[in-house]
């Protein structure tokens, strides 16, 4: 039987594709209030903006993002290793670049949901939405005529997928956490269901500070991945 890898990714992942990170100088929340665009309150407050806010996010993510070599050596990695991902990222690259294998901890911003029915979910472009496109505004109705929200954990909701991700984590062989400050919870917790014993390597160039027995990698994702196989491969 394959070896379990669980692999916790963040926004450092999908950095070299021109995705901004959140809490690097110039990322995400320096500029832009990240109460305003990513919390409950915030919507309450002008849902309006924050349609907007996703849809910029959105456009750009469809139209002039791709995968990296870190996110495709991932899916190398299922080759060898029944590879588990759990990220907190919101673009789907893990998904395009063909892993199989993907939990999502706060969203995806490909998809939209009902705010009547959280159970419907839609994926856009979606012909079956009032707007047909990438962008979606306070006025966006979906076939039952409800209007729609973001399908993204705002600050302040509940995290549903962490359930499934803590079993994950407890369940696995070799764990890895790539691109994340590891400072949002419950996300940064993962690591406490790690059994003793298991191996983990994060790859970051700019880690946050770890237990002793982690193996960093101080490196790009691009670099680290292949570090990341290779040592690997040797321990085979
Ligand atoms: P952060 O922006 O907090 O951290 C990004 C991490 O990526 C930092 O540790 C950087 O050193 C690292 N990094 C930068 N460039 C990198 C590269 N080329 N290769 C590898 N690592 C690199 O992002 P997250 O930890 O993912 O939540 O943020 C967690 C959550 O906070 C996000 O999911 C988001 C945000 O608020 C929501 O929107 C709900």
């Amino acid at each position: 039987m394959k070896k379990k890898i669980v692999i916790s990714t963040g926004a450092g992942i999908s950095a070299e594709s021109g995705m901004s990170t959140y809490r690097d100088a110039g990322g995400l929340w320096d500029n832009y209030p990240v109460m305003e665009v990513a919390s409950d309150e915030g919507f309450e407050r002008n849902p309006a903006l924050i349609h907007q806010f996703y849809s910029n996010l959105r456009t750009k993510l469809a139209q002039t993002i791709q995968p990296n070599d870190a996110h495709r050596g991932l899916v190398e990695l299922e080759k060898d290793f029944d590879v588990h991902v759990i990220t907190q990222n919101v673009d789907d690259l893990h998904e395009r670049a063909g892993s199989t294998q993907v939990l999502h901890l706060h969203g995806e911003l490909m998809k939209v949901r009902s705010m009547r029915r959280p159970d419907r979910i839609y994926t856009l472009p979606c012909d079956q939405l009032s707007d047909k496109g990438l962008v979606t505004t306070v006025d966006t109705r979906d076939p039952y005529g409800d209007p729609v929200r973001p399908h993204i954990v705002f600050f302040g909701e509940a995290v549903p997928n962490m359930e499934p991700a803590a079993r994950l984590a407890s369940q696995a062989d070799i764990f890895v956490i790539i691109g994340t400050s590891l400072v949002v919870y419950p996300a940064a917790a993962l690591l406490q269901y790690v059994p003793h014993g298991v191996p983990i390597y994060y790859i970051d160039p700019r880690p946050a500070k770890v237990p002793s027995w982690v193996h960093v990698i101080a490196r790009k994702a691009t670099e680290g991945v292949p570090e990341l196989i290779n040592l690997l491969r040797q321990q085979q």
